[in-house]
């Protein structure tokens, strides 16, 4: 099987994931792929290369107008957190209720790792998914299964997007933010980016690194440590 340096991809090409395998010379290890057989016709999760972002797998698609094209089987990508803001603790009007589950692709997380930095074409999505029978057992919306009295994930309910672009967003600390609904799916096809009020001036205010506030995905993305002998 050949290896293949992300930066050497010319052009698009789809790739299959699973045949992302590790080690890319010693420019960027952990990122790089082989290229598809003819075995692999038709991956759940294909790999869209784009010169513009050499270092990421799936990397976001515009449209004509600049808008965001909706990331495709998102759900397929690395999970990283969930941070739960619900309706029941936020005097019934989260924001941003009230599972977050938090998706991004497979290179962004090993480049992390790998260097502490999220490479160009990073995208973080957020998708809300609500608690299950809020009107259930307490007015904070919380309720009891036979593991204990929490918060259990129901319907999901709203899709939002962040993208790591220098040349697009470079008036936001090179992140663009994206709403592509906050309600019952089908989200929006294609989403333009939001206002720095609506979006990014929280993030620039108070994000713990590079607009992301990823102390909350830390201890997913920090590896697991080896079980002891
Ligand atoms: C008032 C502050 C605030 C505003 C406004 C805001 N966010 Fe965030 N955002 C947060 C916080 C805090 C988190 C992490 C905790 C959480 O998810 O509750 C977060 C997390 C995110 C994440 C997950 C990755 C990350 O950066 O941690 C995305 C994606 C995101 N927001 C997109 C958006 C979009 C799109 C908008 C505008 C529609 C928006 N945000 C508006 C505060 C804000």
């Amino acid at each position: 099987m050949s290896r293949v340096c992300l930066g050497s991809f010319g052009s698009f090409g789809i790739v299959p994931l699973a045949f992302i395998i590790s080690a890319c010379g010693n420019k960027v290890p952990d990122t790089s792929v082989a290229r598809p057989t003819a075995a692999d016709k038709s991956p759940a999760l294909a790999v869209r290369w784009d010169p513009a972002y050499p270092e990421i797998d799936l990397p976001p698609v515009w449209d004509p107008d600049g808008k965001l094209i909706q990331p495709k089987n998102f759900r397929e990508m690395v999970f990283i957190g969930a941070p739960l803001t619900p309706h029941g603790l936020n005097d019934g009007k989260a924001n941003f209720p009230e599972f977050h589950n938090v998706y991004i692709q497979p290179a962004a997380f090993k480049a992390y790792r790998a260097t502490g930095k999220w490479p160009e074409g990073t995208m973080m999505i957020k998708e809300l998914q609500l608690v299950d029978d809020p009107k259930g057992e307490f007015p904070d919306g919380s309720r009891y299964l036979p593991s204990g009295r929490g918060y259990f994930p129901g319907p999901v309910n709203g899709l939002d997007v962040s993208v790591k672009d220098s040349k697009r967003f470079a008036a936001t600390n090179n992140w663009g933010y994206f709403n592509f609904n906050h309600s019952a799916p089908p989200y929006l096809a294609a989403a333009a980016a939001k206002s720095v009020e609506e979006c990014a001036g929280c993030h620039i205010a108070n994000a713990d690194e590079d607009m992301v506030y990823v102390k909350l995905y830390k201890p997913i993305l920090d590896p697991l440590p080896l079980p002891s002998k």
